[in-house]
């Protein structure tokens, strides 16, 4: 009987792949063969010696210690693409609210006083200032072409966007599955100059913690609009908060709340929710539960 510890309410669908008559599954288990999570931290020092994988119901695997991991030889699965539809929408989503100052508008609207007309008539007067854009002809700069920007550079193409994307380490299935309207560049600068919007989607690893910097801002598109729903580690917030000021950026949208962007109102925060989406965390599931499932039947390494 294998033994699997879950963490975070691991999607019921994903639990199910693991057949009780040869796992037991549990948030209680002691000596766990693997370690089934979406959020929660693992450290190293918290790693049994029973344990040999580690499925995380999620893209990104910066709660486990990969390296220590590996050290052990214990591999840790995670499932590429399996939310890419859940992030491509809330950042569409951001893409929209910024284009067009839905969140000040909705914020002045929310100011106004009075009885129906007193609060039209305001508005009225007061609405020329949320005068936004439209997004076909625009150029959207995607950062990191993984399952999920070739998702969004796809989805932009497809309203009529020019699409730049950068990916040093593209795959060859992920080149393959980018519509070939969407040009590539060679390097950031290049597409931070050329994008009236752009959207990161690289991991949080030692290349490109902090890339998005005071250098990588200054050469950037005037009133260019920033939504990172990859790791908030990737951006410099000092940089971001001068960009605003600046006007080089005109607003930024992303996943992570921060005390140092808190109350600015060019800033949108969110509290990570790009997968939290009923859909995306079952299928996160499912592929993070078949994947330890093989491999601790059968040794297999499946992740994809
Ligand atoms: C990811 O890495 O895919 C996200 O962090 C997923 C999540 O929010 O669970």
């Amino acid at each position: 009987m294998y033994k699997v510890l879950t963490f975070d309410n691991i999607s019921s669908r994903g639990l199910d792949r693991l057949p009780r008559e040869r796992f037991e599954v549990s948030s209680e288990i002691q000596h766990p063969d693997a370690v089934l999570l979406r959020s929660a931290k693992l450290h190293e020092w918290d790693v049994p010696d029973t344990l040999k994988a580690v499925g995380r119901a999620g893209a990104g695997v910066n709660n486990v210690p990969v390296d220590a991991m590996s050290a052990r030889g214990i591999p840790v699965f995670n499932a590429p693409g399996a939310n890419a539809n859940a992030v491509k929408e809330l950042v569409l989503a951001g893409m929209f609210l910024a284009a067009r100052n839905v969140c000040a508008a909705w914020a002045f609207a929310e100011s106004l006083e009075g009885d129906d007309a007193a609060m039209n008539k305001e508005a009225e007067a007061g609405k020329k200032q949320f005068t936004g854009f439209e997004l076909p002809g625009r150029t959207l700069g995607v950062i990191g072409l993984g399952a999920v920007g070739v998702n969004i550079a796809n989805a932009a193409a497809g309203l009529g966007m020019k699409v730049i994307g950068y990916d040093p380490k593209i795959t060859v299935r992920n080149a393959w599955n980018l519509e070939s309207n969407v040009t590539r560049a060679q390097t950031v600068d290049e597409v931070m100059a050329a994008s009236d919007m752009v959207t990161l989607h690289v991991p949080e690893i030692e290349e490109t913690r902090g890339m998005i910097n005071g250098a990588r801002l200054a050469a950037a598109r005037e009133g260019q609009v920033l939504l990172n729903f990859a790791r908030a580690g990737v951006v410099d917030d000092d940089a971001i908060i001068k960009a605003l000021d600046e006007g080089r950026l005109s607003s930024y949208i992303c996943d992570f709340p921060a005390a140092a962007l808190k109350g600015n109102s060019k800033v949108v925060a969110l509290p990570h929710i790009g997968a939290s989406t009923n859909e995306a965390q079952e299928n996160c599931a499912i592929m993070a539960a078949d994947e330890i499932r093989d491999f601790l039947e059968t040794g297999n390494v499946t992740n994809s």
